[in-house]
């Protein structure tokens, strides 16, 4: 019989849409919500038909029911609580970004190796219909031999940097946002080698006393010469989703080509080169599933499809994927982005691994 896995969510903001995955999945149960904001675990409390809610992390921690702690605290926080978790016997679900460096890296592989407990990075977009079914036509071979990639994730943000944390050390749009496109040209391309990028600080960002670039591009090449483009926008105005979608990822491949997005329900494919109208695939009828709440904000459909997921591997005895490993070589694909973008040369991953000392 499948083990039921008990949940502590850590951060109510976003980690509301993993409470609601939580309740819904008949592989989870949940254990306890954590936020130092009083309020609102009161508010999620209500919200969920909860009764139980801590102020103190290590409180949550202490509580030998759990197995897994869900992590949806600020970036910069993200290392410190894996660490923790990982400490106290719990496996982890962390959102992203995983870190925001690689200063902690070599620290939190010793300590998930010392203590075996999983680590799973909740990379949400490759949790999203679309973006799941291109996966499936992918290795279903449906491409052929995959020889370019173009993916972005191109959003007006600004209403971003009215967080508090926006605005301290460790955060930047790249690490925030722009993971989501890197991720899913490192999905496809695993040995990505060489990186070159521009970046620019738009007078929007600046606006707001920050120099983090917010309008960056970059080719991202991997060790057979195929190669992927990868763009982020952050602080300009877009033409909407309706008309581009906020994240895309276009394949291109000896026998097809199929482009899949957020937040829009659609996935075009062409898998017959000799016609050329693309098909379009669309979902709609999940709307309700992927988006729970007002609007079309937060992920509960995403964290839905990777909790599940991951109790699907771990009963399975097989490692939920992104993991540890995974998480740290596309934060030393992030790093080289950032590291080219200085100097205005190709960074190589390898070289990026060897001076800090990784072995992944
Ligand atoms: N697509 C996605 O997967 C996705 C989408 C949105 C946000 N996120 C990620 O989720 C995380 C949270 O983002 P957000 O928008 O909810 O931010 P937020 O600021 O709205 O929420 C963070 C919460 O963490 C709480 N917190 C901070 N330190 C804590 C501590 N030590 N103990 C307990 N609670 C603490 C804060 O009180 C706050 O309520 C970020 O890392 C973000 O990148 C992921």
């Amino acid at each position: 019989m499948s083990k039921k896995w008990n949940l502590g969510v850590l951060g109510l903001g976003e980690g509301r849409s993993i409470i609601s995955a939580a309740q819904r999945s008949e592989l989870w149960t949940l254990g306890n919500i954590c936020d130092l904001n009083e309020e609102l675990c009161k508010e999620r409390c209500q919200e969920f038909g909860f009764s139980k809610y801590t102020l103190s992390y290590e409180e949550m921690l202490q509580d030998k029911d759990i197995d897994v702690i869900g992590i949806y605290t600020p970036d910069q926080l993200h290392a410190k609580h894996i660490k923790m978790a990982l400490e106290a016997g719990k496996h982890v679900i962390c959102t992203k970004p995983l870190m925001v460096s690689l200063d902690e890296a070599n620290e939190l592989l010793e300590v998930q190796r010392r203590t075996g407990k999983a680590v799973f990075v909740g990379q949400s977009s490759r949790y999203f219909e679309p973006i799941k079914r291109q996966r499936e036509d992918y290795d279903a071979g449906k491409h052929g031999e995959l020889d370019s990639i173009e993916t972005h994730y191109i959003s007006d943000a600004r209403w971003f940097l009215e967080k508090n944390w926006s605005h301290q050390a460790g955060f930047s749009w790249m690490y925030n946002f722009m993971i989501h496109a890197v991720d899913l040209a490192a999905w496809y391309l695993p040995d990505i080698e060489d990186v070159y990028g521009v970046g620019v600080t738009s007078e929007n960002t600046k606006a707001y006393n920050l120099t983090v670039p917010d309008t960056m591009k970059f080719i991202l090449k991997d060790k057979n010469g195929r190669s992927a483009a990868v763009n982020g926008i952050y602080a300009l105005p877009t033409l909407g989703s309706a008309v581009e979608q906020s994240i895309s990822c276009t394949l291109r491949g000896t026998k097809g080509i199929s482009r899949s997005g957020y937040p829009k329900l659609k996935y075009y494919t062409n898998f017959q080169p000799i016609q050329k109208t693309a098909e379009l695939h669309t979902y709609d009828e999940k709307h309700p599933y992927y988006f729970r709440f007002e609007q079309e904000s937060h992920h509960a459909g995403e964290y839905q499809n990777y909790i599940e997921y991951f109790a699907q591997c771990m009963n399975n005895g097989a490692t939920p994927k992104p993991d540890l490993t995974e998480g740290i070589h596309t934060l030393a694909i992030m790093e080289a982005m950032e590291e080219s973008m200085k100097t205005g040369m190709v960074t190589k991953i390898s070289e990026v691994l060897k001076r800090r000392n990784i072995s992944l």
